[in-house]
């Protein structure tokens, strides 16, 4: 269950409720929450009625979700982000598009200005880079960061970029507008609760094999930490299909809308792995319900230093885009 405390009560008000529920064999975990003070308990017997009465207590949620924080018993309402002034979750199609890595000032500013121009609603680009291979591209590190930044500035377009070590976070968090953890960090518990605590938003992938269910309870570690800005991101998993990079499940759209309240986008670059189904995957997505995607794209593909196959040219991107606001006219949506 998830108990809410009165809004005046302070850390040792939840500190001595959880010393009652403790006392009457009960596992609290507080949380500092927006706002309020909540306690997680995950005790089955203890008695709601006795909880509810309590002067300190201003609701009670008797959720049995393993993930409660992130699901709908805890709040009906789906959640809405805030970055930089744009809304992520309110009904509009959030666009986050860019570089899959920052290489160069030049390649940075060139993709930039496509992503401007074809009015997306977010610039992505990867400083920090989890490569399979040890001796690929790693990324430009700090220097990443800074071109990032100085794309903001230029373009006004706020920057979505991965932090894939915990000692990373507070610089990543200095540069970005939205923190991204990456599908192989999905369970990287240190770095979750270090994005729960860095006061940005969260881009949280699914792992590469993870079910919805520990993707959600990796949502959890993030909010549990005091940071309820998580949007997820179906990136596609590992099947036993070949001739996608990963197999897209879309499936994920509605099923964690139904299970949580939390936005959810769509990476169809990184679940195709090959530029000429992102186009259809976008649409696809946006027709799934899903609150917005990120996307590969590149000045010039064929020369990118990481995941080239996947990138969208330009002109691919920018023919994307009229499709996409096509499509989401049809469902009364539009670009964020
Ligand atoms: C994401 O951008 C990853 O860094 C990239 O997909 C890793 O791919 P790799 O297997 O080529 O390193
Ligand atoms: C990325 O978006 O840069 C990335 C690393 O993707 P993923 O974590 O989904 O592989």
């Amino acid at each position: 269950m998830i108990i809410e405390l009165v809004d005046h009560a302070d850390h040792e008000d939840a500190e001595q409720l959880a010393a009652l529920l403790r006392s009457r064999g009960g596992s609290p975990h507080i949380v500092r929450w927006p706002g309020r003070w909540l306690i997680l308990e995950t005790a089955q017997d203890i008695d709601e009625t006795w909880l509810r009465q309590l002067p300190i207590v201003a609701r009670v949620v008797g959720s049995t979700d393993p993930h409660p924080l992130s699901g709908r018993k805890f709040q009906s309402v789906s959640t809405m982000i805030e970055v930089a002034g744009r809304w992520i979750g309110d009904g509009t199609f959030l666009v986050i598009a860019g570089p899959c890595a920052v290489e160069s000032r030049e390649q940075l500013a060139a993709t930039a200005a496509v992503v401007t121009s074809a009015k997306a609603s977010m610039l992505r680009g990867g400083a920090f880079k989890p490569r399979t291979s040890p001796y690929s591209f790693q990324g430009l590190g700090v220097r990443g960061l800074e071109l990032l930044a100085e794309e903001r500035l230029r373009s006004g377009l706020p920057v979505v970029t991965e932090a894939i070590q915990p000692k990373d976070v507070e610089t990543v968090a200095e540069y970005a507008d939205v923190v991204q953890v990456g599908a192989r960090n999905m369970q990287n518990y240190a770095l979750l609760g270090e994005v729960g605590r860095c006061g940005r938003p969260v881009l949280l992938k699914r792992g590469l094999a993870a079910t919805i269910q520990e993707w959600l309870l990796a949502a959890e570690y993030v909010m549990n930490a005091g940071n309820p800005q998580v949007m997820l991101c179906e990136r596609g998993i590992r099947t036993f299909e070949t001739a996608s990079r990963f197999t897209l499940d879309l499936a994920a759209v509605p099923i964690v809308k139904r299970l949580s309240h939390l936005p959810i986008i769509v990476d169809p670059s990184h679940s195709a792995g090959r530029a000429f189904m992102v186009p259809s995957l976008t649409l696809a997505a946006a027709a799934a319900g899903a609150d917005g995607v990120i996307v590969d794209v590149h000045n010039d593909p064929a020369s990118a230093l990481c995941d080239a196959d996947q990138a969208l040219s330009s002109e691919e991107f920018k023919s994307t885009m009229v499709d996409l606001e096509r499509v989401l006219a049809v469902l009364g949506r539009h670009v964020a």
